[in-house]
């Protein structure tokens, strides 16, 4: 757990699920993150200087990682997995679901979920990138973008005014690597 976590409700933690929280981190209302009975170190890793709005959800079953800077409006939901199975029969019989119906979830740095999306299993959506409000995203999102609807598409990219800016932040709150570089397909851990 990180420093200066601001909590207006005491979030719900229904399972197994291992927190790992940044600095400045903020819940700004009613927050829950549920795991099944599968999966044996469901991972949520939330980075400095998140914000997350009011009565988000994120079912993790394997990894739900919430990069620094990213900021979650209200209502949105974050899954690796659907949830239950696609198969009638492991349905019925409240079976495991098959290894690949669980995807890890990743949210890069400085990316904007608008409120009331949906972001699906395996899903990456690319730094500083944004997410339409009521939104489905079930493929990975590039960064600089804007995406937007259900299914999300591509409605609009980044100038790059926007780019420099988002790197020139990061870079001074020690976000991104100083030869600007996002670190887009590194995988060192955007939180603490
Ligand atoms: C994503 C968003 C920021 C983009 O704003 P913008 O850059 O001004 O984009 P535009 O309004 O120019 O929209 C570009 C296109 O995408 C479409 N679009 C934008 N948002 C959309 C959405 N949520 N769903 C479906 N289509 C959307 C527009 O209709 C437009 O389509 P067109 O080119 O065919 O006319 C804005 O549309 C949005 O969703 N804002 C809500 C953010 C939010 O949830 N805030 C909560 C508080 S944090």
């Amino acid at each position: 757990m990180g420093k200066h976590l601001q909590l207006q409700r005491l979030p719900v933690v229904s399972g197994h699920t291992i927190l790992h929280i940044g600095d400045d981190v903020r819940f700004s209302g009613s927050f829950a993150v549920y795991s099944g009975r599968f999966g044996n170190r469901p991972t949520l890793r939330i980075g400095n200087r998140v914000f997350i709005g009011s009565n988000v959800t994120v079912t993790c079953n394997q990894e739900v990682v919430i990069e620094d800077d990213v900021l979650i409006a209200s209502n949105c939901r974050i899954s690796d997995y659907d949830g239950h199975p696609s198969s009638l029969e492991k349905r019925i019989s409240k079976g495991a679901p098959d290894p690949e119906d669980i995807r890890p979830v990743r949210i890069r740095k400085g990316a904007w979920i608008g409120c009331g999306s949906h972001i699906f299993k395996g899903v990456t959506i690319g730094a500083g990138s944004i997410v339409g409000a009521n939104s489905v995203v079930t493929h990975d999102v590039p960064a600089y973008c804007v995406v937007a609807g259900s299914p999300a598409r591509v409605v609009k990219t980044a100038s790059r005014f926007q780019r420099g800016e988002l790197r020139d932040n990061c870079i001074r709150r020690g976000g991104l690597n100083t030869s600007g570089r996002s670190e887009e397909n590194s995988n060192a851990s955007a939180c603490s």
